[in-house]
């Protein structure tokens, strides 16, 4: 099976990128029967850099990922510059590439020795090659690079996307700062409300366009940190094959997963025997579901690694993915040498099962504070308050984030305009020194061409979103008392 042809969708701007002939030289920079003189390659005797080297833990990371600040079981690497190489413009081995080569042009799609490990790790997580086979990763700078390119590839000014209800405000002001006009999906507890979304497309105008594609953070979403059930999934999924849409899914926190939370005293470690135990707890994703190449799976290791490393992929169906490479081609070229050297030689040294050794272990670190948190909140926020409708706490599956949701027609103030409680009750938490996301701020909303397809039932709830992830347990229960103290004060 092949994956499905998508150019229809593609954007004015895609159709235009012409091929880059000069690129194409690069394929015959390496080889030894030619006189290469086709590329400004610069020689890699004039790259500064002899070597670059680092030290890092070594796996199975048995005192815990926390530990490794302190730990001696590391080991270290020095890429040169040169190895034995007889290139002037460098090497690719099976498993490192030297700095003059990952200093040089060329690969655009990212440096083949890095690809491979993504590829390896796509198969062992989400089975790719088993429904389609044309499949493949490129390389990006994160997800927030890897969406615009995307949109770029696919979305005209003026086109409508699908998005979450609420949703990651960079990603989404991305697209409306190119015209492009995000239409919101109703969530509930689990995510996009499937019945909606069905209800939503089958009355869609017939005088408008279609939406291109559906916008999704499926783990842990950002900022509402609901998970989407494979049974969701898969009737999305046959929803937007049959409107002929695309799936982009952005799973920055796909690894942190922490599973349900479960209240203190029936709680119990969960532990896994072995690599294939943890796989399987892992949500079944749109890229495993996908028989068609409509879904484009974005990945970052900005929460797993570390976000200034600026790395991430794309996976998706090879002629996709290569439009997307033609867009990187005049724009990022592609990510930084320095970066995938780096990144190289960690996940190359690890292997397959030493990264996993490494996810389990921070899957197992944000659980920790996954639960040190929403065992404060759920202890500071008077239980009266909970069974009153005035607090609402969902505690997350997934992520890094948690909310407190409050019923602003409890307010003795601002007769439940949302707005204001939303104002007022941040300056409150302000004043009283703890720093918050107002969940207005991730509102997507919806172009005036739609406000009158569907109504839906406004109950009157805001939230704020939290983080577990920026500080130490200790420091996020006292902010947590801050907001209970807010909460008790304001809805007493
Ligand atoms: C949903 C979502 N997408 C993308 C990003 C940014 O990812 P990256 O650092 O890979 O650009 C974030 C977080 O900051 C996020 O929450």
């Amino acid at each position: 099976m092949f994956a499905k042809d998508f150019s229809h969708l593609y954007s004015d701007e895609c159709n235009r990128r012409n091929q880059d002939k000069l690129s194409a030289l690069f394929a015959y920079a390496q080889r030894k029967d030619v006189t290469f003189l086709g590329n400004g390659l610069p020689e890699s005797k004039y790259f500064p850099w002899q070597s670059v080297s680092g030290t890092c833990p070594t796996p199975p990371f048995a005192n815990g990922i926390d530990s490794c600040d302190k730990s001696t079981d590391t080991f270290s690497f020095q890429t040169m510059k040169n190895d034995n190489s007889n290139s002037k413009l460098g090497t690719c081995g099976d498993s490192s590439f030297n700095l003059a080569r990952g200093l040089q042009y060329q690969a655009i799609e990212g440096q083949p020795a890095v690809l491979d490990f993504i590829r390896e790790h796509l198969k062992i997580i989400h089975k790719v090659g088993t429904h389609y086979q044309d499949w493949d990763a490129i390389l990006s700078i994160g997800n927030c690079q890897a969406f615009d390119a995307i949109i770029r590839t696919f979305c005209n000014v003026g086109d409508f996307i699908l998005a979450e209800e609420y949703s990651f405000s960079a990603t989404v002001n991305a697209a409306k700062a190119q015209g492009i006009k995000p239409v919101s999906l109703k969530m509930d507890d689990h995510g996009i409300i499937p019945e909606y979304l069905i209800e939503l497309l089958d009355n869609w105008p017939a005088d408008l366009k279609k939406p291109k594609l559906l916008y999704t953070i499926p783990t842990g979403q950002n900022p509402l940190s609901y998970s989407l059930s494979t049974e969701r999934k898969k009737i999305i999924y046959e929803v937007l094959q049959k409107h002929d849409i695309l799936i982009v899914e952005d799973e920055p926190y796909y690894f942190l997963q922490t599973g349900e939370y479960v209240s203190k005293n029936e709680r119990k470690e969960v532990k896994f025997n072995n690599h294939q135990e943890f796989v399987d707890s892992l949500a079944t994703s749109f890229l495993s579901l996908d028989n068609d190449g409509r879904v484009l799976r974005m990945e970052s290791y900005s929460k797993v690694l570390a976000p200034g490393i600026r790395l991430g992929f794309i996976a998706g169906s090879s002629a996709i993915l290569k439009k997307i490479s033609a867009y990187h081609l005049m724009s990022i070229m592609a990510p930084s040498g320095f970066s995938q050297t780096f990144l190289n030689e960690l996940l190359n040294s690890w292997k397959q099962t030493g990264y996993l050794d490494w996810l389990i272990g921070l899957r197992h670190e944000y659980t920790l504070k996954r639960d040190g948190a929403l065992d404060c909140l759920l202890e500071l926020i008077p239980k009266e308050l909970i069974e009153n409708d005035v607090v609402r706490v969902s505690p997350p599956a997934a992520g890094m984030f948690f909310t407190v949701e409050l019923n602003a027609k409890k307010h003795s103030k601002f007769n439940g305009d949302k707005n204001a409680v939303e104002d007022y009750i941040n300056e409150k938490f302000i004043e009283e020194g703890v720093i918050v996301a107002p969940g207005s701020w991730f509102a997507v909303g919806n172009p005036e061409e739609i406000k009158d397809i569907i109504s839906s039932e406004d109950d009157g709830y805001i939230f704020y979103r939290m983080t577990f992830a920026a500080s130490e347990l200790p420091i996020i229960q006292e902010g947590i008392a801050k907001i209970a103290n807010v909460i008790k004060f304001e809805f007493k």
